[in-house]
């Protein structure tokens, strides 16, 4: 009797641990995903949902192809360039095989957003701000990746 009381309590305990880790699941899911807030806001208009480009609104308006965002590792012996793909996001890094640069340059969008956002807080660092922002981008492209 005994025996099978202890049974229960295990078995009670295991379903509640499974439960537990699916609601965390769940929870895990509805995140705030920053990257792609921030993607979907800043990029997508060009680049497309997926990152591939072939759905962008603007496709047909712009001079130079869209990339395709998702074979960036493919393309690099299957690493993710992923100080290349920081430095094209700032800007600072021309785009130089396809000539001049038709991308906007976010790396000071981003430091002078920052600072319309915390402008009441004195110890606010905007390029730590801006960096914030590009990081979650570039992992966001990272995810993409095919
Ligand atoms: C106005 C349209 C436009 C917007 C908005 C835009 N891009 Fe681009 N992007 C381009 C074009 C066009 C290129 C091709 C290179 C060039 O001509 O500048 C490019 C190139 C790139 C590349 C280099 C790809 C490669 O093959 O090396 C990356 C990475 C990239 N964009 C990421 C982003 C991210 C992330 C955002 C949002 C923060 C963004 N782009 C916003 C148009 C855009």
């Amino acid at each position: 009797m005994k025996i099978l009381m202890i049974f229960r309590a295990i078995a009670v305990t295991l379903i509640g641990i499974m439960l537990m880790s699916l609601s965390t699941g769940t929870f895990a899911e509805d995140k705030l995903d920053i990257g792609k807030i921030e993607y979907e806001a800043a990029c997508a208009v060009c680049h497309g949902l997926t990152g591939k480009g072939d759905d962008s609104p603007l496709k047909e308006l712009l001079v130079r192809p869209v990339p395709n965002l998702t074979v960036l590792a493919r393309n690099n012996k299957g690493v993710f360039p992923f100080d290349r793909v920081y430095q094209i996001i700032d800007g600072r890094e021309e785009v130089k095989a396809h000539g001049p640069r038709t991308m906007p340059v976010w790396g000071n969008t981003f430091n002078r957003q920052s600072s319309i956002f915390f402008e009441n807080y004195p110890l606010h660092d905007r390029e730590s701000a801006a960096r914030s922002r590009i990081l979650a981008l570039t992992e966001y492209i990272y995810r993409l990746q095919e």
